[in-house]
């Protein structure tokens, strides 16, 4: 039986770290295993410019944990009346590493999100010329679409003419959640990948829904049946290099989930390492570990993969945080409701 695991270190190529204390309260979760990680920009006004990038860098640099070796690599938030010289201005610097897309409406800060994709057409042309590669929010918001439908229907009314009229933008669909944007990305291997989350790898909708509601595996998008998580367990463990590990760890403090109307948002940073381990462990994939979690981001991004390694550790069932406190109150840690054996041996 195999108990040790050792990989090179691993990124999170979707993650929302926040602002101010909560920022403060959330790095070290992420900075204890991850060495890198794609910072998601929609705060509140979201990161738009390229100053803004380069501001909200150094509050991520200021606020990271004594001796924590972390890059954090920021995104733009793509808006209607963003000035592509600005975004290609970012990427050339070495400011910003992807652009990401928000249809307007869709989720958590998503307001200024884009409506109308031909208004954001010379920036993504832009994009397509320079290489820097786009981050979906894969879900269109039409009230008349099922929630349950919404990133189907996008895939065929957005992504998949988008990917007609521009095959040369690097596109990633973050956060797949059905066996039809994994069907769709295998089926469309050209500049384009998807992230999958921790979260979405183990919890189906039932898991939301039945028995009593639970707010703390509330996300967007939301988890889809049964069949779709099997599918989204088979991409990440099956090392096709268009499918890699973005969390969408997104911390919303207790009391902002747990109301009549809560935040979508699943805090699974500080787990996920011995979450992924259980899962890919289950399937008899350990081995295909390292590449979702190590090597397929850093492919695609055009990007070294880390010298660094960590080991993993099984052993008896681990007894880990269910919260961390920040300043802005406590925030709950996913809970994948199973026992967790694998840990990340300090280094
Ligand atoms: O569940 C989510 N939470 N989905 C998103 O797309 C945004 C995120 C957040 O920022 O809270
Ligand atoms: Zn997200």
């Amino acid at each position: 039986m195999t108990d040790r695991l050792t990989l090179r270190r691993p990124d999170d190529w979707h993650l929302h770290l926040r602002d101010g204390e909560m920022l403060k309260g959330v790095l070290p979760g992420t900075t204890a295993h991850f060495a890198r990680a794609i910072v998601m920009p929609n705060l509140v006004p979201p990161v738009v410019t390229a100053a803004d990038a380069v501001a909200y860098r150094e509050r991520i640099m200021a606020a990271l944990p004594e001796g924590a070796r972390f890059e954090p690599l920021m995104t733009l938030y793509l808006t209607e009346q963003t000035d592509p010289d600005d975004v290609e201005r970012a990427f050339r610097d070495g400011i910003a590493t992807a652009v990401k897309l928000y249809p307007a409406g869709a989720t958590t800060n998503s307001a200024s999100g884009v409506r109308d994709m031909t208004a954001v057409r010379p920036v993504l042309e832009r994009m397509a010329d320079i290489g820097m590669p786009l981050c979906m929010h894969g879900e269109v918001t039409n009230a008349d679409v099922d929630i349950f439908d919404r990133e189907a229907v996008f895939i065929e009314k957005v992504l998949h003419p988008l990917k007609r009229q521009l095959p040369e933008l690097k596109v990633v669909m973050e956060h797949v959640t059905t066996a039809d944007a994994v069907e769709y990305v295998r089926d469309h291997p050209k500049r384009l990948a998807a992230t999958i989350t921790t979260h979405h790898l183990i919890i189906n909708r039932n898991n939301i829904l039945a028995g009593g509601i639970r707010p703390h595996y509330y996300c967007l998008p939301v988890a889809k049946r049964e069949k779709h998580r099997v599918a989204l367990v088979e991409a990440a463990v099956s090392g096709d290099g268009r499918f890699f590990l973005g969390t969408d760890s997104a911390p919303h403090t207790d009391p902002a989930k747990l109301q009549p109307c809560g935040c979508a948002g699943v805090y699974s940073a500080p787990v996920t390492m011995s979450c992924l381990a259980e899962v890919f462990d289950v399937a008899g994939k350990l081995q295909e570990l390292e590449r979702f979690a190590s090597l397929n981001g850093p492919r695609f991004y055009g990007l070294p993969a880390n010298d660094e390694t960590i080991t993993m550790v099984k052993g008896e069932p681990l007894d880990l945080p269910k919260s961390v406190e920040t300043g802005e109150g406590p925030v709950t840690i996913f809970d994948p409701g199973f026992p967790l054996h694998w840990r990340v041996e300090d280094s």
